[in-house]
């Protein structure tokens, strides 16, 4: 079988060498398309394999028609919003994510941006400490779990809100579950968002919740842009000086916050929350071997597209 790795955003070396590790050692080819800068050249790169490694890489129903032979495309990471789901299942491809494998080091960036923001972006000026502050964790899943954790080792109290996990699970781990999401986003001095792009969370983070924030607060941002309403962020940073937006996923009116509210609000330059070599590791010898037991055995057990 013909197994292509396209990541726009290319994974570490090590990662690269255990991946073709995995593939040729199971008796299957590697090829490899990264950087690329055209959705042509994904095209004709899917043409003629049978199994695709991604990571944030846009898998629309073009580069399905184009991939005659895809049977499997594996999202070296969480969040799978870039795969056009629907148009996997009507050709029969699996289409798989590698959840937990790159959680560590995305919760250690959003650990990092509040300590960015709380220091005032560097900038030599008195600012303060995590210790003592809440922090609000929007989603328990593996991001949202390690936040609380790592967090704990500052001193930090942690209150999460996740419709889908429950009371019990959540202050198992001793943080506080937040009977509702006003609950949450009016205690949290910091509120780190773990949240997918589904088309319920979409734009659902806007100036209902950030009005209710309390003094000197942070947003952080890990997850993805499209759950930000844009233009209400910028009504609420407008009408609240103390207000902080820190994000690892520009937004698309970036610019404008950046000139409009110097110092209170900070993107990366390219999403990097997933991006250290360990993560790349995790995640990309993760989706390679899912390939190898989906082709030897038919296991399908990451599927998403069920
Ligand atoms: C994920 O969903 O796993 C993260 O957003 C990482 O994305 P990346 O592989 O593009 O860095």
């Amino acid at each position: 079988m013909k197994i292509l790795v396209a990541t726009d955003k290319p994974f570490a070396k090590a990662a690269v060498d255990g991946i073709r590790g995995i593939v040729e050692g199971a008796g299957h080819t590697l090829a490899l398309l990264e950087k690329y800068t055209t959705p042509q050249e994904l095209y004709s790169a899917v043409e003629d394999v049978d199994a695709m490694i991604i990571r944030s890489d846009k898998v629309t129903s073009e580069v399905i028609d184009h991939a005659k032979q895809l049977k499997i495309v594996v999202r070296a990471g969480a969040g799978y919003d870039n795969i056009d789901l629907s148009a996997c299942s009507q050709k029969g491809i699996v289409a798989m994510n590698t959840p937990g494998q790159n959680s560590n080091a995305v919760a250690e960036l959003a650990i990092g941006m509040m300590i960015y923001m709380s220091r005032g972006c560097f900038n030599g000026s008195t600012g303060s400490e995590l210790k003592d502050k809440t922090l609000g964790i929007h989603a328990y899943g593996n991001v949202g779990k390690l936040v609380a954790k790592i967090a704990k080792g500052f001193d930090m109290n942690i209150i999460a809100f996740d419709p889908f996990v429950s009371k019990e699970a959540i202050e198992a781990d001793g943080v506080k579950a937040a009977s509702s999401i006003e609950e949450l986003y009016s205690s949290s001095d910091f509120l780190s968002l773990h949240i997918p792009a589904t088309a319920q969370t979409k734009k659902s983070i806007g100036l209902n919740l950030l009005k209710l924030m309390p003094k000197g607060a942070c947003l952080v941002n890990t997850a993805r842009k499209e759950v930000i309403n844009e233009e209400e962020l910028v009504v609420a940073l407008e009408e609240r000086s103390d207000l902080k937006y820190v994000t690892d996923i520009a937004a698309d009116n970036q610019a404008t916050l950046d000139q409009k509210f110097q110092h209170r609000v900070f993107a990366t330059p390219k999403k990097m929350g997933a991006q250290t070599a360990e993560a790349n590791i995790n995640a990309g010898l993760a989706a390679a071997s899912q390939i190898v037991k989906f082709f030897e055995s038919g296991d399908t057990t990451f599927q998403v597209n069920k």
